[in-house]
């Protein structure tokens, strides 16, 4: 990077965020004891916060997104079973095919440009015959909310109960990947458990936009808990005084979550600045939440490479594709300094 820039502005992801003050002192003066033992009050008070909040009767807390889903889908699908989910989802893209690995069954991608939720038609045709000699028993369908490679688009509460209601109406169970529940609920005015009304059980990320430094909560039924415990141990994510980060959890829920419309808004002017800059596509009417998808002239890895060198960090999402994301660690007039330093930074590329 340039010397002379005194600031990177980081816009990785929402996870890059670092816990602040108060957040550590709500650690620090966190109760603890030994969860696998179920005795750490901290995880419990948040398991239970995260459930009501979602409209579910029980919480599990996880050390991360990745082994939530996985979870989800090893306690409500059987090995050789067959596991329904858009082709452009976190669990397709990013998870290292755990779920083939681990929970051993088969992942059937569907292409849901709506937000990865598909409809009722595209769900209905991919209905398997009742033939065990030949086709694998569909038992689970994972939606995500917002879409992460789908630009952090939202699907309506209408379209996803649409989704599930099809989905149940064919024996199958339904489990959404809310690792930003809260953006979505933000974008469409909603409250989370409106949206978590259509899932038997979602995951719900609170290392991405509220700003902890680790964990994710499972939520569902009580049955359900009682299967994923199970799993949750045996992936070795069975956690001992976890409360100090569980504390995390429950400061970012109070005091992070309402501020997610902030992100938003700074994507928007993100994505308004960045439509002007030669070299860059994006349409800022289709930001729904914090994260932008930039359309490149040039090879990505090249526009990673300048921007990096002008002190602005994204990643890449194709080979002519940059994601950047909003997050609690960048300010508005960041936004606007990053983005005049990729107008600098491309011009001529
Ligand atoms: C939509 C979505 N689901 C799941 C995950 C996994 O979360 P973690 O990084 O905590 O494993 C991510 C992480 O970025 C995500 O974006």
């Amino acid at each position: 990077m340039d010397e002379t820039l005194d600031q990177v502005i980081d816009l990785r992801s929402d996870t890059v965020t670092r816990p602040g003050a108060e957040m550590r002192r709500a650690m620090a003066a966190a109760e603890v004891g030994d969860d696998v033992y179920g005795e750490d009050p901290s995880i419990r008070q948040l398991e239970e916060r995260v459930a009501e909040l979602l409209g579910k009767q029980s919480g599990l807390f996880c050390p991360s997104g990745t082994m939530s889903n996985l979870i989800a889908i090893a306690a409500q699908a059987d090995r050789g079973q067959e596991v329904w989910v858009d082709c452009e989802s976190h669990v397709v893209h990013y998870e290292l095919a755990g779920s083939a690995v681990i929970a051993g069954v088969q992942l059937r991608a569907f292409d849901a440009p709506n937000a990865g939720c598909p409809t009722s038609a595209q769900l209905l045709a991919m209905q398997r015959l009742a033939d065990p000699a030949h086709e694998p028993e569909a038992t689970l369908l994972c939606l995500e909310q917002t879409h992460n490679r789908r630009g952090g688009s939202v699907a309506s509460v209408a379209d996803l109960a649409e989704a599930a209601d099809t989905a149940h109406g064919m024996g199958m169970r339904v489990h959404l990947d809310g690792a930003r529940l809260g953006n979505a609920a933000v974008a469409l005015g909603v409250q989370m458990r409106e949206l978590a009304d259509c899932a038997d059980s979602l995951s719900f990320s609170l290392s991405k936009g509220l700003g902890c430094p680790v964990g994710s909560v499972w939520v569902g039924s009580h049955d359900a808990r009682a299967r994923a415990h199970i799993w949750r141990k045996r992936l070795g994510g069975g956690m001992r005084q976890a409360g100090i980060l569980a504390a995390a959890g429950l400061w970012a829920l109070g005091h992070q979550l309402p501020r997610l419309g902030e992100d938003h808004a700074n994507a928007k002017r993100f994505a308004q600045l960045a439509a002007d800059i030669p070299g860059l596509e994006v349409d800022p009417a289709r930001v729904a939440t914090n994260i932008v998808l930039l359309q490149t002239a040039a090879p990505a890895d090249e526009v990673l490479a300048r921007a990096e060198r002008a002190g602005v960090l994204m990643v890449a999402f194709g080979p002519h594709t940059v994601r950047a994301v909003t997050h609690l660690d960048v300010s508005a007039e960041q936004i606007t300094e990053a983005a005049a330093r990729l107008h600098s930074a491309l011009s001529g590329a």
